[in-house]
């Protein structure tokens, strides 16, 4: 019987007159990702297959912001209503985005086979160097949801070099505790897997009030054909370990993070901007898009990207959407809170390394 070979095929792309192997590979990498509007790719690493979409080109000397999903959803059911928004596409065309989906949540995805080993969220952290290695980028802004947020801090604890600022929303960086444990067994009890994913991305609130937005995600949930694959995520975030932040301590975040919602008792709050956004629930990025963008952009800013000059039909329209539905939390004096900076017109350019809170 014949027997099956693999074979290596290396593809010989000849050299242009005078141009050298790195300028080649450069040349070919800008061609692959000007090609990349929304272009899937899958890496091998050594936790399996992960898949990414590339929206933009890269600009010289820029970050690319990388996001990663929460669970039940993928990066497009979690992120698109925010990177569609109107007033996102002045900031977002100034960055390459690279949009993560966590395995087996890309759409289209087979269902794992029964007793497949679902990588723990640390090792989905781990994948992320192979992603960038394949891109050629050296940096990123992160922004993740969740188990999203989670990944991505423990991507920005392990390589902090390559991590220039962070947007956490909704980060729990504690394990499940007993009491957590033992209300999650009960609850998984008498509700489906797909209810306790609900729960866990909406408040009860939201879930009572059954607005459209949740009618939709709900049956999105309920019916995806993956839903044994979103278990195995839903089951690898339950059993994540406690990100050990210390305030002051050698485990902690080393770059501006802005952050939507609590964990403020975890980091350094000296630095710290306030701004309370009222009623936006457990996805601001699905309900809240123009509020975050505001905040995001201003975020940016005090990073040193987007200078005011570019900012022309978002810096003119701004302060209402912040102000009227913002509350300030005047009880943390040594915050800073956006919305001072912004109805005073000037930017909240803090130093970097800087915490902005935006809780919900
Ligand atoms: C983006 O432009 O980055 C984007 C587009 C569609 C869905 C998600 C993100």
């Amino acid at each position: 019987m014949a027997e099956l070979q693999e074979v290596q095929i290396t593809e010989e792309k000849p050299l242009l007159p005078g141009q050298t192997p790195e300028a080649a590979k450069e040349a070919e990498l800008a061609a692959r990702i000007l090609l990349d509007q929304g272009q899937t790719h899958s890496v091998e690493t050594p936790y399996g297959s992960v898949t990414f979409t590339v929206y933009g080109t890269p600009k010289p000397k820029r970050p690319a912001i990388l996001t990663y999903h929460d669970v039940g959803l993928n990066y497009k059911s979690c992120f698109q209503p925010l990177f569609q928004f109107g007033d996102m596409q002045e900031i977002i065309q100034n960055f390459v985005r690279v949009h993560v989906d966590a395995p087996g949540m890309e759409e289209g995805a087979p269902v794992f086979p029964l007793g497949y080993q679902y990588p723990s969220l640390d090792q989905l952290a781990d994948m992320i160097p192979c992603i960038l290695q394949y891109l050629n980028f050296s940096t990123v802004i992160g922004v993740g949801v969740g188990a999203g947020a989670y990944i991505l801090s423990r991507y920005a604890l392990n390589h902090p070099d390559t991590v220039e600022g962070l947007v956490l929303i909704n980060i729990d960086p504690n394990a499940k505790g007993w009491m957590d444990w033992a209300a999650h067994k009960l609850t998984g009890l008498t509700s489906s897997v797909s209810e306790m994913i609900l729960g866990h991305l909406f408040s009860q609130e939201e879930l009572s009030r059954n607005s459209e937005l949740i009618q939709k995600y709900r049956n999105i949930i309920t019916h995806a054909p993956n839903l044994e694959n979103i278990e195995l995520y839903w089951n690898s975030y339950n059993n994540r370990r406690d990100l050990n932040f210390e305030r002051g301590g050698d485990i902690t975040l080393k770059c501006p993070v802005m952050l939507v919602v609590e964990c403020n008792s975890k980091l350094d709050p000296t630095q710290t901007s306030f701004l309370k956004m009222a009623d936006s629930g457990g996805q601001p990025q699905l309900t809240q898009p123009g509020k975050l963008t505001e905040a995001f952009k201003y975020f940016l800013q005090g990073m040193g990207y987007m200078a005011s000059s570019c900012m022309t039909r978002l810096s003119r329209s701004r302060t209402a959407s912040l102000t009227s539905a913002a509350s300030i939390d005047g009880n943390r004096s040594r915050s800073r809170t956006l919305s001072q900076s912004s109805e005073s017109g000037t930017l909240p350019s803090g130093p970097p390394g800087h915490t902005m809170e935006v809780s919900c």
